[in-house]
């Protein structure tokens, strides 16, 4: 265990218990008195025995004592990681969550010495909530939901954590959603705010669409607003997307979320959409990487996890992952969160290049993991993400993409013209 985890212990102990009660826990513990320096490794078995003598010496359970050392700790870990270079001065604590895998505790590991990070996975899935799964062999979680909450404290944020499976129960992980539970920043928006300020810099604004299951993105402005209802300019295109789907989404550029909102005209002639009924979405519009495609017709997948199959059909796809629904199975459940994946399909595309690929109808096999899994009406809807792709995948993926690009667009062409005439 790192020596920044003692020295935190130390600190938390006698800034409770006054001076002397560290040397007393060090002596509980069998060790040897010693300083410990925050840029070395030391023996798990001793910090296991001091995290016990310390709760003896709190007088509070061990889960409660490591709850509040974590809470104690968040502070000091928050200005190491900044002074590192590895937190930027803007994150908050579901920003820093998101990164504690891949940016944060990895830059702890010393493989020559055969230092490994924690196995602690986290995966943003709204602009409010990051999935976790501890699965480390210390059982540390309760330390785990005090950092985080001591993070949330520090930046006045409000923070629910929800454990739905815990190592300390016997689990095979720990499986807990942290929330950011602000109704004010998730729930209100102020209409009259956010786009007035947009006007009167004469700001765009980008709006997201989806015409025949591909994405209709463009840029636009605002030319009037009121408390129910704003008056936005758009291309053609958008406009005549906006009408069929009778919903639009938009990326303010000073707004942290995205906003749904309802199409309740379209003027052609004009130019123009009038929205009304804003609500915040579940996450940041416009920050997707790949743009996905949702099928026209049914692709069935085939899913093997845990050396078992089950089937669905897929709901949308891009190169960086997918999403299934399939019947509600008992194979599938919490512990499963980030399990490796492998999935078989075969797109319907029409002319793929067959110099890559044998036939259109090959089967595509690719690898993953399960990142999400919500259980709705008798029916599950996963969200996996690709191991990165083989150079064949990724092309059959784009193959696919630009071909349903490319009819959704000539639909969405004569559409606009036939509305014009
Ligand atoms: C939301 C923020 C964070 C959470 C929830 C968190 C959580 C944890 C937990 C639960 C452990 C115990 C390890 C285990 O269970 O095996 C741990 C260890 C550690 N954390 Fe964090 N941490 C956070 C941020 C940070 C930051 C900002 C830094 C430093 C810049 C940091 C550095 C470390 C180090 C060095 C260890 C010891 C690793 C080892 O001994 O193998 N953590 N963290």
């Amino acid at each position: 265990m790192h020596g920044i985890i003692f020295l935190a212990m130390e600190d938390f102990l006698e800034s409770r218990c006054g001076a002397g009660a560290w040397s007393r826990a060090m002596r509980e513990a069998n060790l040897v008195e010693q300083p410990f320096t925050p840029d070395r490794f030391y023996p798990d078995e001793g910090a296991i025995d001091l995290f016990a003598a310390v709760a003896r010496i709190v007088q509070l359970p061990l889960t409660e004592t490591l709850q509040q050392l974590g809470h104690h700790m968040s502070a000091g870990l928050l200005s190491m990681g900044r002074s590192m270079g590895l937190i930027q001065e803007e994150w908050r604590t579901l920003d820093i969550l998101e990164r504690l895998s891949t940016e944060i505790l990895t830059a702890f590991a010393n493989h020559s010495t055969g230092v490994i990070p924690p196995d602690i996975r986290t995966y943003r899935l709204k602009y409010g909530e990051v999935a976790v799964a501890y699965l480390s062999g210390r059982k540390l979680c309760p330390l785990f939901k005090g950092i985080v909450l001591g993070m949330g404290a520090f930046f006045n944020e409000p923070i629910r954590i929800e454990e739905r499976l815990c190592l300390l129960e016997n689990a095979p992980l720990c499986r807990l959603s942290v929330y950011l539970d602000d109704p004010a920043l998730t729930k209100h928006i102020n209409i009259v705010r956010e786009f007035q300020m947009v006007h009167s810099r004469i700001l765009e604004i980008r709006f997201f669409n989806t015409f025949s299951g591909i994405p209709v993105v463009n840029k636009g402005l605002v030319l009037k607003y009121s408390p129910d209802s704003v008056l936005v300019q758009i291309c053609s295109e958008s406009l005549a997307a906006m009408a069929e789907e009778g919903v639009t989404y938009l990326a303010l550029p000073h707004l942290p979320q995205g906003l749904r909102a309802v199409v309740a005209a379209v003027d052609q002639t004009q130019g123009t959409a009038l929205l009304q009924e804003f609500v915040p979405t579940d996450g940041a519009m416009g920050r997707r990487l790949v743009p996905r495609v949702i099928p026209n017709q049914p692709v069935a997948i085939e899913l093997r996890i845990n050396r078992q199959t089950v089937r669905g059909w897929i709901a949308n796809l891009s190169e960086g992952g997918l999403c299934i629904i399939l019947p509600r199975s008992p194979l599938l459940d919490e512990t499963l969160l980030f399990a490796p994946i492998q999935v078989r399909f075969s797109l319907p595309a029409q002319k793929v290049d067959t110099a890559v690929h044998d036939a259109p109808t090959t089967k595509t096999v690719l690898a993953g993991n399960l990142l999400h899994m919500d259980e709705q009406e008798e029916r599950h809807r996963l969200r996996i993400v690709f191991k990165p792709l083989t150079v064949n995948d990724a092309h059959l993926l784009r193959t696919y993409y630009h071909e349903r690009e490319q009819i959704a667009y000539r639909r969405l062409s004569a559409l606009v013209a036939s509305i014009k005439k």
